[in-house]
């Protein structure tokens, strides 16, 4: 069994105080008392508290102006705020900059045990969350390759909108470097130490993205069975980046540009208005233009979104690139897969240039990936080096016969470049849909046809 949590019980009438502890200390907790706001600010500064039970009213500083100063804590403790019953203006407040909950005096002391355990159970899933979101962070590499006319351009770009808050839109091809770019600028802002939250819109079901986004309250639709807070309110004092935006429903459209518009949100189930200090960077491969037109992406929120817009250009009109991030990518992957780093040969390096890339650096990435594992002699050489070529170039007609006719020939070439597209994105069928130029449907209703599934 889990350790028992610490706990500190910030009150000023010393009767009330001394009736939680004991009560506290009989479940089992470790307790820790404050008498006013200042000496409770001071003790949380210097020890981690897993749970506060925080007067409103107290002398030196209440418990709203320390809810405020905790916004900025490393490692917050759940605080459950204790109103006077009918203050429920205080409640609110208090719920809005963070609070777990709030529990009206005189105290219910069942309630407070049922409540106390929830708070501390939510803020142990929540600091599990967050090890792990260190963890992955380690993992990413936030260097930028490349330092072409292109790529110098991009830069400038990033610092520019580095410095500000306002909403970034980044858009490119499908593996140009999107999130890598999204990642340089939260690193390069002044929220640079804070939380950099990655939500992709297009992975996660529609019916549950809006409550990973906004969080939700407990009892809010079935299965919620607890108080959760959404990625938004995770990312406060932070940046959100939210990948996909093009493949948002038009239900959540309308949420997020509310939140856009007032930076604020509400959990489901909950009409509690949060203020959101979050910073938010968004994503697509979508032609949003054309989406607009057809009505499925709304145009307000599109001309909110596109702020600034940030493209990221593809890699065959970067080609000076393609050296420097080839032997980039290779000694990443071999980091990875730990194995010795091989060289390219020039002939190599020619033939990398000279391909037109259509999945990108992702596709170089993978290309590179094969050769790795495939060359046994310490250099990458050309027999190690599978290019899924441009259709014009290798598909001559010449493998067609006009004995097949038109319809079977057509359907060859379209599955060949279907085939290449997955190739291209390693199996990704939204990648490979974007790459062929239609939707993810009629990919799959066409891998069906052809028994690519
Ligand atoms: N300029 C660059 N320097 C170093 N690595 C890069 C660069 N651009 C892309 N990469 C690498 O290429 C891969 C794809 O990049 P990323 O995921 O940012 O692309 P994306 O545009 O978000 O793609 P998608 O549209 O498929 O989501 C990643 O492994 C990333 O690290
Ligand atoms: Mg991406």
């Amino acid at each position: 069994m889990r350790l028992k949590a610490s706990v500190l019980i910030a009150e000023d009438e010393a009767q009330a105080r001394e009736s939680l502890r004991a009560l506290l200390e009989d479940e089992g907790y470790q307790v820790i008392c404050a008498p006013d706001g200042m000496q409770a600010a001071a003790i949380l500064s210097r020890s981690t508290v897993e749970a506060a039970l925080v007067d409103i009213r107290m002398p030196f500083k209440d418990g709203l102006a320390l809810l405020r100063e905790l916004r900025e804590h490393p490692a917050p403790p759940a605080v459950l705020i204790m109103t006077a019953y009918g203050s429920s203006a205080a409640a609110i407040e208090a719920m809005a900059l963070g609070a777990f909950d709030y529990i009206t005096k005189p105290l219910n002391f069942e309630e407070l045990r049922i409540q106390l355990q929830r708070a501390i159970e939510n803020r142990r899933r929540i600091s599990e969350l967050e090890a792990y979101k260190i963890e992955e962070d380690a993992h990413q590499e936030s260097e930028i390759v490349g330092n072409g006319p292109a790529m110098q351009r991009l830069y400038k770009l990033i610092g520019q909108v580095s410095a500000t808050d306002s909403t970034v839109l980044i858009r490119g091809e499908s593996g140009t470097g999107k999130e890598v770019v999204a990642r340089a600028i939260h690193k390069h802002s002044l929220r640079g130490g804070r939380r950099l939250v990655k939500v992709n819109c297009a992975s996660i079901p529609e019916t549950l993205l809006e409550a990973e986004l906004f969080g939700h309250e407990r009892g809010a639709f079935t299965g919620a069975s607890q108080r959760r807070i959404g990625k938004f309110e995770y990312a406060a004092g932070g940046t959100i980046f939210l990948d996909e935006i093009g493949e948002l429903a038009p239900s959540t459209q309308v949420k997020l540009l509310r939140v856009l518009q007032d930076y604020c949100i509400e959990r489901l189930g909950s009409n509690i208005t949060i203020p959101l200090d979050v910073r938010i960077l968004a994503a697509t491969n979508c032609d949003l233009e054309l989406a607009v037109r057809e009505n499925r992406f709304r145009e307000d929120l599109y001309y909110r979104l596109n702020v600034v817009t940030i493209p990221v250009p593809p890699l065959r009109q970067r080609r000076e690139d393609i050296p420097d991030l080839a032997n980039f990518l290779l000694r990443r992957c071999a980091a990875r897969l730990r194995m010795q780093a091989p060289t390219l040969s020039e002939e190599v390096k020619e033939l990398l240039c000279n391909n037109d890339w259509p999945g990108n650096v992702r596709e170089l990435e993978h290309c590179l990936e094969r050769a790795l594992i495939l060359n046994r002699s310490g250099a990458i050489l050309r027999e190690h080096i599978q290019l899924s070529a441009s259709p014009s170039a290798a598909d001559s007609v010449d493998s067609f016969s006009i004995e097949d006719g038109l319809h079977s020939a057509v359907e060859k070439l379209e599955r060949r470049l279907i085939e290449r597209a997955l190739a291209a994105t390693g199996g990704n069928r939204t990648r490979a849909a974007e790459i062929l130029k239609i939707n993810r449907r009629l990919l799959y209703d066409k891998m069906r046809e052809y028994g690519l599934e």
